[in-house]
């Protein structure tokens, strides 16, 4: 079972990662980052009503994504480091996926900052004509592994059609939120049908924050859960070690 620390913006960078792996994680994300004018013009109109963000010069992202990628892999050689990313092209999002330490590209189809979605970004990546062929244009260009991560019951969405999509399109993780509006747990029959429907490993995310939350959420059949919410503290309430 992969334990995977979940993207956190303004939060899970190199520093925080490096802190939680050892509570037994096997891959660390970091990010999410913005890659392009228009996703970095998005990032800084959300750090002005002031929530948190990764915001760096268009020019500057590379070689931060690099530096972070390197920190964590001095100290924790044996963890798979992701990168979360959002982008309006494929193009930046293959520059990161060929950063040579990094070892899964994850491309965003999950916030949903009005910002993020006013530029096409997020989860109204979904509802894109030419999903199938962005994600394919960066499998086929990049060295790493390709994650995507959407989020699950999105209006207007049939999410396991999109879940199909995306494994034809040949990415190796769907990183999944399951949630589900008014419920205050993953939707774990929402988890289960993807599972029962796609060969490519699957992330099941949302709520992991107990041992039997955990526990629940591995019968649906993922491969790999993630917490985000439940590191954030620096800590753990409960050990993942046994999983
Ligand atoms: C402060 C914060 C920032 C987040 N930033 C991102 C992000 O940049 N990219 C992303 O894909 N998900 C982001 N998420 C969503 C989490 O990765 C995760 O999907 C969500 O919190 C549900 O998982 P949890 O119940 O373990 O917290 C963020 C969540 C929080 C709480």
């Amino acid at each position: 079972m992969l334990k995977v620390v979940a993207p956190m913006a303004g939060i899970t960078d190199a520093e925080f990662l490096n802190k939680v792996i050892p509570l037994g994680f096997d891959v660390a994300t970091l990010g999410g980052y913005s890659l392009d004018a228009p996703t970095i013009e998005a990032s800084k109109r959300i750090v002005e009503r002031g929530r948190n963000e990764f915001v760096f010069p268009v020019e500057e992202t590379f070689s931060h994504i690099e530096n972070e990628i390197a920190s964590i892999k001095r100290v924790h050689g044996s963890v798979k480091v992701s990168a979360n990313v959002r982008s309006t092209t494929p193009q930046p999002i293959i520059d990161i996926g060929n950063i040579a330490d990094l070892d899964i590209v994850e491309i965003n189809c999950h916030c949903r900052q009005e910002e993020i979605l006013s530029v096409g970004c997020g989860q109204e990546m979904l509802k894109r004509a030419d999903l199938g062929d962005f994600i394919s244009e960066v499998v086929d260009n990049v060295d790493c592994e390709v994650s995507v991560k959407i989020r699950g019951n999105v209006e207007g969405v049939d999410t396991l059609e999109i879940a199909c999509l995306i494994e034809e399109a040949g990415a190796d993780y769907l990183h999944v939120d399951a949630m589900k509006k008014g419920v205050f747990d993953a939707d774990y029959t929402l988890l289960k049908n993807i599972c029962n429907n796609v060969q490519m490993k699957v992330i099941g995310n949302n709520s992991v924050n107990s041992e039997l939350n955990a526990q629940k959420m591995i019968k649906t059949g993922v491969s790999g859960f993630s917490i985000a919410r439940g590191v954030i503290s620096g800590n753990l309430s409960f050990n993942i070690s046994n999983f």
